[in-house]
């Protein structure tokens, strides 16, 4: 089997790891690896030229995984690339991958991965992959190149887009058998795609699933935010909004809340149910102050509205506690911050946990199996059909617009819905 890899949406810490865990357990089973530059967007341009000169050695046929699996693991070997070397692709060799962005990989292109932050491969936001044309293009692309599976990580929108190619993908080969871009033999070795999702995003909004690859990294990011303003916070007296990401989920501004002694909190599923909640807000942190508190923290997350769904800026609640309490306040938000940077072990330990579990499920799919979404539950690895997770996932999305919040929180927490 030929495993392409490609990392989707938003980059988030781990994402490197499951290309380089993705990359060597194929390599382990005897499949050829792949990566696709730019996601989405590196499938729909393909390889503007033949690769003339890297020509790698046929991959090592591995039937006894599990033995050699454990081998390495005790002798703490995974990833010294001598067992089972691959070859050296064009990663490593740090030939130009100018005009080619689907490209071989063997086992010393992704040495040391795991520790890298962002995706090295490259992500993108695809327009022309929303195209009938633009998937047209990917799967001529792929076929090309003779790859039969996909492993995506990205966030919900990037595993949707996967599951919308695959079931779209018999049609798909059939337009390029009947305009004559392949060949009957090509269009009978790839009659099916398969797929499977990783999830890697900071925001953890995906459902039927503890944890998003990324989302780990980030609150320890925002953590060491809070640690450093407490301090300059407590100093001065003063309160501080600190906005955070997480788009339509509230996870990180909730744990964050949670681990680092937050005042007040906003969130998109559970918006303050008094009105005005600014009385609310505003008592809560008067009260704090009575019993001693030298500085005052707020977070809001990106996402965060009221019961009407009015957005809550950090300005807003900035004046509010000027105004209202005579505080001292700054507004500080995170951004980017949150996203970049390396890995924390969480983030290294479940994306190679993963990608060995969607090569697996890979290997074990046949055209009647749905796609696979590699999640993680209740510590356990674990393989759900991807499109039941997004359509959890989008419930949460309705519930929200509906102004059913306590829907919104039941989908999103599974402590609540018992
Ligand atoms: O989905 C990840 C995320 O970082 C969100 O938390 C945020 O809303 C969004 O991406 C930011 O996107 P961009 O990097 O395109 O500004």
């Amino acid at each position: 089997m030929k495993i392409a890899i490609l990392t989707s949406g938003g980059d988030s810490a781990g994402m490197n790891a499951v290309v380089r865990s993705a990359v060597k357990a194929a390599i382990l089973k005897g499949c050829e690896a792949w990566i696709v530059r730019e996601g989405y967007e590196g499938l729909v341009r393909g390889n503007a030229e033949e690769s003339p000169i890297y020509n790698p050695p046929p991959a090592t046929p591995y039937s006894d995984f599990p033995e050699a699996a454990k081998n390495i693991i005790k002798n703490l070997r995974f990833g010294d690339g001598q067992l089972l070397k691959d070859g050296t692709g064009d990663y490593a060799s740090g030939r130009s991958l100018k005009g080619r962005y689907i490209v071989r990989v063997g086992w010393d292109d992704v040495r040391g991965w795991f520790s890298e932050g962002g995706t090295l491969i490259g992500t993108a936001r695809s327009k022309e992959f929303r195209t009938r044309e633009g998937r047209l293009a990917a799967a001529h692309n792929l076929i090309k190149e003779g790859i039969d599976a996909l492993v995506v990580c990205g966030g919900d929108g990037s595993l949707t887009g996967a599951d919308v190619f695959r079931a779209e993908w018999p049609q798909l080969v059939a337009d390029l058998l009947v305009q004559g871009k392949i060949t009957d033999e090509q269009a009978i070795n790839h009659s099916h795609l398969k797929i499977v999702g990783l999830v890697g995003s900071i925001d953890n909004d995906m459902s039927m699933t503890d944890l998003t690859i990324g989302a780990i990294t980030a609150l320890h990011r925002i953590c060491e935010a809070i640690d450093n303003i407490n301090s300059t916070a407590s100093s001065h007296s003063r309160a501080f909004v600190l906005e955070v990401m997480g788009r339509h989920c509230g996870w990180l501004a909730l744990l964050a809340g949670v681990a680092g002694g937050a005042d007040f909190l906003f969130i998109p599923e559970q918006p303050p149910k008094s009105k005005p909640w600014e009385d609310e807000m505003c008592a809560a942190i008067h009260q704090h102050r009575e019993v001693g508190k030298r500085k005052t923290l707020v977070i809001v997350a990106e996402g965060a509205h009221d019961i009407d769904l009015n957005p809550i800026r950090a300005e807003y609640v900035k004046d509010i506690l000027t105004e209202r309490l005579g505080l001292d306040t700054r507004v500080t938000t995170l951004g980017h911050i949150q996203r970049g940077g390396r890995p924390c072990a969480m983030d290294r330990i479940l994306p190679t946990l993963q990608g060995m579990k969607a090569v697996d499920a890979l290997l074990a799919a046949d055209p009647e199996t749905p796609s696979y979404m590699i999640g993680v539950q209740e510590n356990k690895i674990t393989m759900v059909p991807l499109m039941e997770a997004v359509a959890m996932t989008k419930a949460v999305s309705t519930a929200i617009e509906e102004r059913d919040f306590e829907t919104a929180m039941k989908l999103r927490d599974p402590e609540f819905r018992e």
